[in-house]
């Protein structure tokens, strides 16, 4: 049976990821300045590459997955990695390394009494590269790329004076690892001088070494000052010992550097005690460390443990907390969001925090800068959070002058100066203006072309920003009627526009005018109304015409409508308010009705099973299963009328669990939550 649902979810998903990575991929290579870390983009390329792999069919033909990361340049000529260059997967905390200890005794069989020793090097945070040497000859050096796939920097890794161009008494053939990286003192100098030199600057040691590295000049490469650290073997021919600690010791002898900081251990109590010290050294040392890699020294383990998905079971980073650093507030601007939320912005004396320059920190809300007494000028301690979005921690107030004065929150929309209000109860101020206002407008209109609500080929936010400044469209419905006033603007005359990318507008425009009707609840930029409650009003109004009448209806408490809508599962008292207010006021009906003469919401069709056994069920998933992706399992629940939760409660009618499920399913026994296993699971797919 073809699964039409599941078919629509893999598409859409599989063109947001394409469009992401491609972002990921020009602020990294591009600008050298990357938004997001490299597990959290190794994240979204697996993502892709499983919906690509089951879902041939919709494979765009210049998808990122196809010209990988770095090889899409195509500038170096590409290295097929003889044995697939990894990643490693990540411990945070004392209960993760427990983990990774006694997963490694079940899979070994081994007693408790049976040591297990480890070695604990510090994670180095630059790029890694792996050096093929034949007969004791540097013949290849390649970077990761995908992890099989990498580009060729033979002639630029020769320039590293720690690489050796020759080894003695090495095997046949040996394909060492290590990784490439700046210290943090060159990084600086290189962009004095780059800034100097009118050439662009780099966001951190790493990007610096990435981008020296990949230089068609390797005359270029040479003049920066490029360290490496070797840690591991890839495919050899010959004797590499048969422990880590050997190899090490096999790499010093043959001229690498090998980090001076590993050590070896038993107990994990002793590597919790590394980690402390290692993690108190860190701001000393002259070169950015993430993290302690942990790996199991017999080499003969490591090859009984092999690998799981694209990390080494014998292996684990224990990562270290995000990094704070001091700067200073420079200036606090308030912005103004699409539903009107003030979002106060600090604004900072550029720092180095987590290996990326931040310039701003969000301040989240009013309560919060009052909570934190933060001010214009204020010393602050930031950090970053997670991966991207920094944040103030606390401020130095030892620092302050003595004319520092408290910063006073407006009380109107600094855009359009309507009055700011902020409910009780609620912590974020918004703008009154609603569409009037310019910044709300501006963001509505945004939305409205996004990924999930019209997601029109050809205009995205530097279009609608362009339409905009030109006057040309205010609200959504001008949108469609561009091509009706063309001999008015002459679109096609614009500069970066001409009479093909006109006419494809048109087109592509026209192609959405018949739009589903969840698409069309989302693009109305309803707040809290995301693309899966727009699904679920969707599915429970069927047509537009019904939801708006509704909506108005439910205005008056006690009535019908009211109770309905309290009544949909998953839609708070919040929610029933905002969904009240935007359809009662006036301005918002008046754009929707001039939306609704431009383009035609269709009916809600039901494409669930729900008769299925389990309909109206709500299901977790956990861990990771043989047969399909995660994406895969969500779509085949929701077409079979479940719900999924990300996590357990009382609430949970079931939990389906892959291997190595952890939490989600002692959270499920404790609770008596009935669980599946996949074996289950595609019993009851099939039995369907
Ligand atoms: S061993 C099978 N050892 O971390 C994995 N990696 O997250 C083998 N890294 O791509 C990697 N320091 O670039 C290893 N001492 C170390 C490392 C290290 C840094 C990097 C490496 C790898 C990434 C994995």
């Amino acid at each position: 049976m073809v699964d039409l649902f599941s078919q629509v979810t893999a598409q859409d998903r599989m063109k947001e990821l394409v469009e992401e990575i491609r972002h990921h991929d020009d602020l990294y290579y591009g600008k050298d300045a990357p938004e997001i870390s490299d597990a959290a983009y190794d994240k979204l390329r697996q993502e892709l590459e499983q919906l690509e792999k089951e879902n041939p069919e919709f494979v765009e033909e210049n998808s990122p997955t196809k010209t990988v990361g770095a090889a899409k340049s195509s500038k170096f000529s590409k290295v097929s990695h003889q044995v697939p260059m990894l990643s490693l997967s990540n411990a945070f905390n004392e209960e993760d390394i427990e983990e990774f200890y006694a997963k490694i005794r079940r899979f070994l069989g081994l007693e408790d009494k049976e040591k297990i020793a480890l070695v604990a090097e510090p994670k180095i945070d630059g790029l890694s590269a792996s050096l093929t040497y034949k007969g004791g000859q540097l013949v290849v050096a390649a970077t990761r790329g995908d992890g099989r796939i990498g580009e060729d920097i033979t002639e630029n890794i020769k320039t590293i004076p720690d690489i050796p161009h020759v080894l003695e008494n090495a095997p046949e053939e040996i394909e060492i690892r290590g990784e490439i990286y700046m210290t943090k003192t060159d990084f600086l100098a290189l962009n004095k001088t780059q800034e100097e030199k009118g050439d662009k600057v780099f966001a951190n040691p790493r990007n610096a070494a990435a981008g020296s590295i990949r230089q068609l000049d390797h005359a270029i490469t040479a003049s920066r000052p490029l360290k490496f650290f070797a840690y591991s073997h890839g495919f050899y021919r010959g004797d590499v010992g048969t422990t880590q600690n050997a190899f090490l010791e096999k790499l010093k002898d043959w001229g690498f550097c090998v980090n001076p900081m590993t050590l070896s251990f038993h107990a994990s109590k002793d590597l919790w005690k590394n980690y402390e010290r290692v993690m108190h050294l860190r701001a000393d040392l002259d070169y950015d460390i993430d993290g302690i890699v942990y790996k199991i020294n017999r080499f003969d383990w490591q090859e009984r443990l092999g690998f799981v998905g694209r990390a080494p079971r014998w292996a684990v980073a224990h990562k270290f907390p995000a990094e704070q650093v001091e700067t200073q507030i420079e200036d606090i601007v308030i912005q103004v969001g699409r539903t009107g939320a003030l979002t106060p912005v600090a604004y900072l004396k550029p720092v180095t925090v987590g290996g990326v320059v931040v310039s701003r920190a969000t301040l989240h809300n009013e309560d919060e800068i009052k909570r934190k007494d933060i001010r214009v000028h204020d010393r602050v301690i930031i950090q970053r959070a997670g991966d991207v979005i920094p944040q103030v921690v606390k401020v130095l107030d030892q620092y302050r002058h003595d004319h520092s004065k408290v910063f006073v929150f407006p009380e109107n929309c600094p855009v359009c100066g309507a009055a700011a209000a902020k409910p009780e109860g609620e912590a974020i101020k918004r703008c009154t203006g609603g569409l009037s206002c310019e910044a709300q407008a501006i963001e509505g209109l945004r939305h409205f072309v996004s990924k999930g609500a019209f997601d029109i080929e050809g205009l995205g936010e530097k279009q609608i920003e362009f339409f905009w400044e030109k006057g040309w469209v205010k609200e959504p419905a001008d949108i469609f009627t561009l091509e009706s006033r063309e001999s008015e603007i002459n679109l096609s005359d614009q500069e970066g526009w001409g009479k093909k990318s006109t006419e494809n507008l048109w087109q592509a425009l026209n192609e959405k005018r018949a739009i589903s009707l969840d698409r069309f609840i989302y693009s109305l930029g309803i707040r809290q109304v995301g693309v899966e409650t727009a699904k679920l009003l969707a599915r429970t109004y069927v047509s537009f015409e019904n939801l708006m009448h509704k909506m108005i209806a439910a205005k008056t408490i006690g009535s019908e409508a009211r109770y309905d809508l309290m009544n949909i599962d998953q839609v708070g008292e919040k929610m029933v308010e905002d969904l009240i207010q935007f359809f009662d006021l006036p301005k918002h009906q008046a754009f929707i009705e001039n939306l609704l003469s431009q383009v035609m919401p269709q009916d809600y069709l039901e494409t669930r099973d729900l008769s299925s056994p389990i309909a109206g069920k709500t299901v977790v998933l956990t861990g990771s299963l043989e047969s399909m992706t995660r994406a895969e399992a969500k779509a085949k629940v929701e077409q079979m009328g479940a719900k999924v939760s990300g996590s357990v409660s009382k609430k949970t009618d079931f939990v389906i669990t892959g291997s190595d499920a952890g939490s989600k399913l002692k959270k499920a026994i404790e609770l008596g939550v009935k669980t599946l296993t996949e074996a289950e699971w595609l019993a009851l797919i099939q039995n369907k």
